[in-house]
């Protein structure tokens, strides 16, 4: 086989007369009189290669078999580079100034017609199926927007690897083979042969597991870390997705928040070129929900919430009036309509919001101060106008949403159009990346169907400093679910890209946690002995963050889902398509692991 010496996209002004040996697909084909011109394509780029009969270099033998190629065929030539004639030259690609007049061809391998154009510009590519797409999903990894992004997470990974080499930390691979760690979604289980009946799960994080490693005195630890949740899917998750999971010893929440800022910095410079500020604004939880009404609020979108509660007492309008004595709230978004909405728009405003539990949306156009168009604007007197107008951040001719429910409907709600309305009017650039930290969550959310409290973030959170004699006294589920947490979440252009925690290290405040999530002794015990009792034996202070390399790398790529950056992505029904996973087994597999498969009936469903 002729050795390559060169890479198609990099082929330039300085090979010129030079002889080259380039491998790769034939991307384009054309005949123009006899003269062929392939596109050959490799993983960087497209160089053009010329067959000429007119030409003593291209045999006539070489220029026949270079007619019977088609797309996709894998071939090695050999030429000499050189101009390509004056106004043939193609400034759209980098190496349109030159092309290759070949000498010797070698057909490596032929392609049936692909099932589909991988060319964005053919008449069809719009119509090809997502499905179909990730089918042939190793087709898609030619495609040069794959390729890219592919390289962008390569380039991330490669960035923070040696950032966290540099602070020293060391990298530590633990088991996938383990036992259930609890991050709030079901586990991937995954039968014993050698022990029937019992199971390993696979690691939702490896979150006990770089604890212990704090135990075992391994300072400041990191991994690229594989992790797998059976949860619902959404463009942003799959059930297997890439954390870059960091532990570190003696530390308070600061230092691995101004850690971690450096990190992204280094990691936006170096795989896009751009200059982030630092440090990132440090939101409280309350102040995130109050202000955007979301727990991840997008920066990029300067629109804020504003309470008007009080003047919703004041106003006549007897819904706002109701939903105010049951203990609930008014708040309000106000932004300029660059395109006026039509009453078209307005009247699908309850649809945006039903999901969040909201049963309307009441909004009001200020033409100019006190000239209002609004369903309900005789329920405002004049003064009330001028008090609610002197609250709002009017600038001229606005539109106001407002929202009356309880907080958690409200924040919802409006945190959900303030996004919406906040993307058509152009306030979301790609380019632009805006950090945040969210900090000192709540140590629990309740469950109001199960009567019960959850960990919000996982149970080896520790409770705030000033909330701990609360934590370890209270029992009462109302009093626990005060409590708040030494928890962070790094937040990027509305994505949460990271999570983490200071830890328990205390064994009798872990053993407290587990009590006021409803675990009886006997439980915690046959769940998380091991590391209850590891706890026992010189726990250093510590804590850590995870941080989502899929979501990372989306944002970094400036696509709209995580399927975008992974190499064989699932479908939003978990499965992977080209290989046909998950799948039956045989009877005989099934036997060894002394299982049998038990589905229900349709009358069982
Ligand atoms: P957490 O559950 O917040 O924390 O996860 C950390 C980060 O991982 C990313 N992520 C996901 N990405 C893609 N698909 C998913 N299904 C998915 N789930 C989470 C998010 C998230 O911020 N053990 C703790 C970390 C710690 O406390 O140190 C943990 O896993 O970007």
């Amino acid at each position: 086989m002729l050795k390559r010496d060169l890479y198609c996209g990099e082929v330039g002004e300085n090979h010129l007369g030079k002889e080259v040996t380039l491998c790769g697909w034939v991307d384009r084909w054309r005949d123009h009189g006899g003269v062929i011109f392939i596109d050959l394509r490799d993983k960087t780029g497209i160089s053009q290669v010329v067959f000429d009969p007119a030409d003593k270099a291209s045999s006539p033998e070489i220029v026949l078999q270079a007619a019977e190629l088609r797309g996709e065929h894998v071939v090695a030539v050999k030429g000499k580079v050189r101009n390509r004639p004056a106004g043939m030259e193609n400034a759209k690609i980098a190496t349109g100034k030159i092309e290759v007049l070949i000498t010797t061809l070698e057909v490596l391998n032929q392609a049936k017609t692909l099932p589909y154009p991988l060319h964005d510009d053919s008449p069809s590519a719009g119509q090809v199926d997502e499905m179909l797409r990730l089918k042939y999903r190793y087709l898609e990894l030619r495609r040069p927007a794959l390729q890219h992004n592919l390289d962008i997470r390569h380039r991330f990974l490669k960035s923070a690897r040696e950032f966290y080499w540099n602070e020293r930390f060391t990298e530590v691979e633990t088991p996938i083979l383990y036992k259930s760690t609890p991050e709030g979604a079901r586990d991937y289980l995954v039968p014993s042969r050698v022990h029937p009946g019992q199971f390993y799960a696979l690691p939702q994080s490896p979150q006990t597991l770089k604890q212990l490693c704090m135990i075992g005195g391994m300072d400041r630890y990191f991994q690229v870390a594989r992790c797998f949740r059976d949860e619902d899917l959404r463009a942003d998750r799959q059930p297997e997705f890439t954390q870059i999971d960091v532990e570190m010893s003696f530390i308070e929440e600061e230092e691995i928040c101004t850690l971690h800022e450096k990190l992204m910095k280094k990691v936006v410079k170096d795989v896009l070129g751009v200059e982030v500020t630092t440090p990132f604004p440090r939101l409280s939880y309350d102040d995130a929900m109050n202000q955007y009404g979301s727990d991840k609020p997008d920066l990029r979108n300067s629109l804020k919430l504003i309470d008007l509660t009080e003047q919703g007492k004041k106003s006549t309008f007897q819904v706002f009036q109701s939903a105010i004595e049951r203990g609930g709230i008014l708040k309000a978004i106000c932004f300029e309509e660059k395109e006026a909405l039509t009453r078209k728009d307005l009247d699908t405003l309850p649809q945006q919001v039903a999901p969040f539990g909201a049963k309307g949306v009441s909004w009001i156009r200020i033409k100019a101060p006190g000239d209002w168009q609004a369903p309900q604007a005789k329920f405002f007197s004049d003064d009330l106008k001028k008090e609610m107008e002197s609250k709002l951040p009017i600038k001229g001719p606005c539109m106001i949403f407002m929202v009356c429910d309880t907080p958690k409907v409200v924040h919802n709600a409006l945190g959900h159009l303030r996004l919406e309305y906040g993307s058509k009017l152009g306030y979301q650039s790609k380019e632009q990346f805006n950090f945040l930290w969210v900090r000192d969550f709540p140590l629990f959310e309740y469950d109001a169907r199960e009567k019960r409290l959850y960990a919000a973030h996982h149970p080896f959170t520790a409770p705030l400093g000033s909330d701990t004699e609360k934590f370890l006294k209270e029992t009462s589920v109302e009093a626990l679910s005060k409590v708040r947490a030494r928890a962070y979440d790094l937040v990027l252009n509305g994505f949460e890209i990271g999570g983490g925690s200071i830890r328990i290290h205390r064994p009798e405040v872990q053993a407290k946690m587990f009590q006021a999530l409803g675990m009886s002794e006997k439980e915690a015990q046959a769940r998380f002995g091991f590391f209850l009792e590891a706890l026992q034996y010189g726990t250093p202070p510590h804590g850590g963050i995870a941080l989502g390399v899929d979501r990372i790398a989306m944002l970094l790529a400036g696509t709209d889902a995580i399927r975008d950056v992974i190499a064989f992505p699932k479908t939003q029904k978990a499965s992977d398509l080209m290989a046909d996973a998950p799948s039956d087994v045989d009877n005989a597999q099934l036997l060894e692991l002394c299982l049998r498969v038990a589905l229900p009936q349709p009358s069982e469903k």
